[in-house]
């Protein structure tokens, strides 16, 4: 799947897509329509962009998908009405409300009261305490379900590796540090998670065999706090100004990736890596919660 160091995360997303889409037709022939809504609240571009990436791919395998948009002024109180009525709704088997949320509303909150059975981006509490109890029952996060199954595709030795996560934060940095020092197959790593108080963050990083990048600082990850051969996941998505573009910015992630892929024995590009592996993840995790509706 490599070609020479990189991990095509576009090629990975394309397989689960193709089991996906064969699962979704077989629900289908038992009469069974899998269906999502997305919420998004606000104008927020960059979330418009990935709510647009998740409902041409949802059309793509047969998903059916429909986006509600409140206005940034919209309430908790109002948001939460609309989960509800989603929560009731037998025909909606996924639910996502799209972060980030504008800052009068508890995304906590509003995490939790998604029905566990549609939380397709297992941010409720129930999730995520099953995820840590290694409990597989649940539903895990979109982005680090995407890493580990493109750390698995592209045959990269988890158990016992060194990992270090970058960024502690609820969508990525934890919930990845749960999957992978589970004591399970495809896991039992000996994690380290590194966030902004870490004293030493590139001595640790020089130990890792496995680097995964999830802070959210534009190109951190430099060559001399890479050891030879380790593989580096890079999860970060910033924009950096740059006059010499026509939108006058350009997306850069948490690795110095021209400077890192001459040293990693493995790494993924930027985009075309991470990215496209959420996706897959989100709509085998809708399939999933529809299947698991007709119980
Ligand atoms: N914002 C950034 N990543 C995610 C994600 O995986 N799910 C949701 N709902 N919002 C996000």
């Amino acid at each position: 799947m490599a070609a020479g160091n990189l991990i095509d995360g576009r090629a990975i997303a394309e397989q689960i897509h193709a089991a996906t889409a064969q699962h979704v037709s077989a629900l289908k022939s038992r009469g069974i329509e899998p269906k999502q809504v997305f919420v998004r609240v606000g104008e927020d571009p960059a979330s418009k962009v990935y709510v647009g990436m998740k409902e041409k791919t949802s059309a793509r395998l047969g998903i059916a998908s429909e986006t509600r948009v409140l206005p940034e002024t919209a309430t908790e109180a109002e948001l939460l009405t609309i989960i509800a009525q989603l929560n009731a709704d037998r025909a909606v088997h996924g639910i996502l409300i799209q972060a980030p949320l504008p800052k009068h509303i508890s995304e906590s909150r509003i995490f939790a009261a998604v029905s566990p059975d549609k939380d397709v981006d297992g941010f409720h509490p129930i999730n995520v305490g099953k995820l840590m109890l290694g409990d597989e029952t649940g539903f895990h996060p979109c982005t680090p379900a995407g890493v580990h199954e493109l750390l698995i595709r592209a045959d990269v030795k988890i158990a016992g590796a060194e990992i270090v996560i970058l960024g502690r934060g609820n969508i990525v940095g934890k919930p990845m540090a749960a999957i992978l020092c589970q004591k399970a197959r495809h896991a039992d790593a000996t994690v380290t998670l590194c966030h902004s108080r870490t004293r030493d963050v590139a001595a640790h990083c020089r130990r890792a065999d496995i680097i995964i990048a999830a802070m959210g600082v534009a190109e951190f990850v430099k060559a001399d706090m890479v050891k030879p051969g380790a593989v580096v996941v890079d999860v970060g998505v910033n924009r950096l100004p740059d006059p010499s573009a026509k939108s006058g910015s350009r997306l850069v992630g948490d690795v110095d990736f021209a400077n890192v892929q001459p040293i990693a024995g493995l790494i993924t590009p930027n985009p075309g890596g991470v990215g496209p592996m959420t996706i897959a993840m989100l709509l085998a995790n809708t399939t999933r919660a529809a299947e698991l509706a007709t119980r």
